[in-house]
């Protein structure tokens, strides 16, 4: 049996770790199993670029950050760069996984990687799906792999803001990532104490946002902060500022109304670096599952966490979804009961 492994799309802590339980649990079978890792995602694939994978390749990697793969979310095979133009390279990608006479290609990544590994699965491809993201933002799984450590990351940040801000009595502002969706806002602001957590899903008003650090100012706050995925947006906002750019734009509104405020853009600090031990695990878990989809023959689905089990689902299912944060969801409803403002609590329309 021969089995190949990519990881797609943005870095997230954790993806060695997948890696690792993939490989040891396929090679500790005692069958005959060779494992092949392409470099650099996709691109591997269309330029027939891989490693072998075994016991000592993929050891000692668990607490290692980004991917000892390779990684890249431009490069899709049915919209391959070359020569400055997009090719479709899928048969490409399809011959060479025929010549190396794979059996199966498991997919580590996120939505944009898992729905490239959909279409390559209509191709005759057969594919397991791993979900990762820091974005938290994949449907059918209750968490992705990378997240919990790039919560961790915000939250520290956090932390390290809120003695600034409260010793120079100002607003600080933390921009977080997430692309469209809040997840990481909404959980490292709660696990940070933000006072106001501002997120896609919940377009903000600025009136809503001054009533909060107002409120504060007459109980004898007289800092706030405010997280802030990098999608959130304004109502009605004219200017559709950059994700990156909106922590700035809301810092020049509060400050032209005579509000100190500092912006802190986090960045890709929040990919980078060790995994956290959660990731560590999880990770480890959906490695293991893959491997056994893979020996089991059970193709095209996705790994997944339901509660405390790991399980499958039809990658077909997921292709093409985003899981944004609902609005009544559990942490909402806590945070908003303890007083922390979402932006969106004077009506203006
Ligand atoms: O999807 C992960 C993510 O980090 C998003 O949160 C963010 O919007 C995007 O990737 C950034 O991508 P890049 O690394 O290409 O700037």
């Amino acid at each position: 049996m021969k089995v190949g492994i990519l990881t797609g799309g943005g870095d997230a802590p954790g993806l060695n770790a997948v890696i690792r339980a993939t490989v040891k649990t396929l090679k500790n079978t005692g069958e005959s199993i060779e494992v092949y890792g392409f470099r650099d995602g996709f691109k591997g694939m269309v330029t027939n670029n891989y490693i072998e994978l075994n016991e000592e390749t993929a050891s000692g990697i668990l607490h290692l950050g980004g991917t000892i793969l390779g990684t890249t979310n431009r490069d899709n095979p049915f919209a391959f760069s070359e020569n400055g133009k997009k090719v479709d390279k899928s048969l490409v990608a399809l011959k060479n996984y025929e010549e190396l006479k794979l059996d199966c290609l498991v997919v580590i990544g996120g939505d944009g990687t898992l729905n490239i590994a959909h279409e390559l699965s209509l191709l005759g491809i057969n594919v397991i799906g791993v979900p990762k993201t820091i974005d938290n933002d994949l449907p059918l799984t209750d968490t992705t792999f990378g997240f919990m450590s790039a919560v961790t990351v915000a939250t520290e940040a956090l932390d390290r803001l809120h003695t600034t801000a409260e010793s120079h009595h100002r607003v600080s502002i933390l921009e977080t990532m997430g692309r469209d969706a809040g997840w990481i806002a909404l959980y490292a602001g709660v696990a940070g104490g933000a006072d106001v957590i501002l997120i896609p899903e919940i377009p903000y008003n600025i009136k809503s946002v001054h009533q909060k650090i107002e409120e504060r100012r007459r109980n004898g706050k007289k800092f706030s902060l405010i997280v802030m995925a990098e999608g959130a947006m304004e109502e009605n906002c004219e200017i559709d500022a950059k994700k990156g750019k909106r922590g700035f734009l809301l810092q020049e509104k509060l400050e032209a109304s005579g509000i100190e405020t500092r912006c802190t853009v986090l960045g890709h600090l929040q990919r980078g670096g060790s995994p956290l031990s959660y990731d560590r695990i999880i990770a480890t878990e959906y490695g293991f599952e893959a491997a056994k989809l893979a020996i089991e023959k059970k193709y095209n689905r996705m790994v997944s966490l339901k509660g405390s089990e790991i399980i499958s689902v039809p990658l077909e299912k997921v292709s093409g979804l985003t899981r944004f944060v609902p609005l009544d969801h559990n942490l909402i409803l806590a945070s908003r009961a303890i007083g922390i403002s979402f932006g969106d609590e004077i009506k203006i329309n």
